[in-house]
């Protein structure tokens, strides 16, 4: 699957059907993610692949679906000038290998970081790192949606803001 394919296809899945996920996949997806770029290339993250079954149902309290997934991945990132900006590259990368290898999988965010310390008391990450996403990766329950996008001509602009194509020349 080409990149293009796997940004059309890719689509937030919250239902999961049971089935473990390869070691050498999830290898592969951290592996996109490591490879993202960052802020003076600072890769101020690290990734805690989840896949123990008890530890997978205990973070099902941030979010449920992460209880069904196959696995899941934690992305801790150290505070450095664009810690967010860096960690949300790495995760847009992950999302997009995931769903080139065939899987569903999902952001979680928002929960996460409402709920950090539970989220960091359960994978047993320290008090400085933050703790600002899980992906749950797993086979999705039924064919992912794919949610409604803002169309193209309606968010493009060509050399100015709001000029459009006809009128740029
Ligand atoms: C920063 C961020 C945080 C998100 N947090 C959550 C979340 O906590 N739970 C959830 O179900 N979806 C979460 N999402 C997924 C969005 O709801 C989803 O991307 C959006 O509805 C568009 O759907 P799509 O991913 O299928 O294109 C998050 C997405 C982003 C980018």
């Amino acid at each position: 699957m080409d990149v293009f394919e796997a940004i059309e296809k890719r689509a937030s899945v919250r239902a999961f059907k049971p089935g473990d996920v390869p070691d050498e996949h999830l290898i592969k997806i951290v592996d996109a993610g490591r490879r993202a770029p960052s802020g003076y290339n600072h890769q101020p993250w690290e990734f805690i692949v989840v896949t123990d079954a008890e530890i997978l149902g205990r973070l099902g309290q941030i979010q449920e679906c992460i209880a069904q997934a196959g696995a899941a991945i934690a992305v801790v990132v150290t505070e450095t000038k664009y810690w967010k900006e860096d960690a949300a590259a790495a995760i847009e990368n992950m999302l997009l290998a995931a769903t080139a290898l065939g899987y569903g999988s999902l952001w979680v965010e928002g929960y996460v970081l409402a709920q950090e310390p539970l989220a960091k008391k359960i994978l047993g990450v320290p008090e400085e790192p933050h703790l600002i996403a899980i992906i749950p990766i797993g086979l999705p329950a039924k064919k992912p949606r794919q949610a409604v996008k803002r169309q193209i001509e309606s968010i493009m602009f060509w050399n100015q803001y709001g000029q459009r194509r006809d009128q740029a020349d």
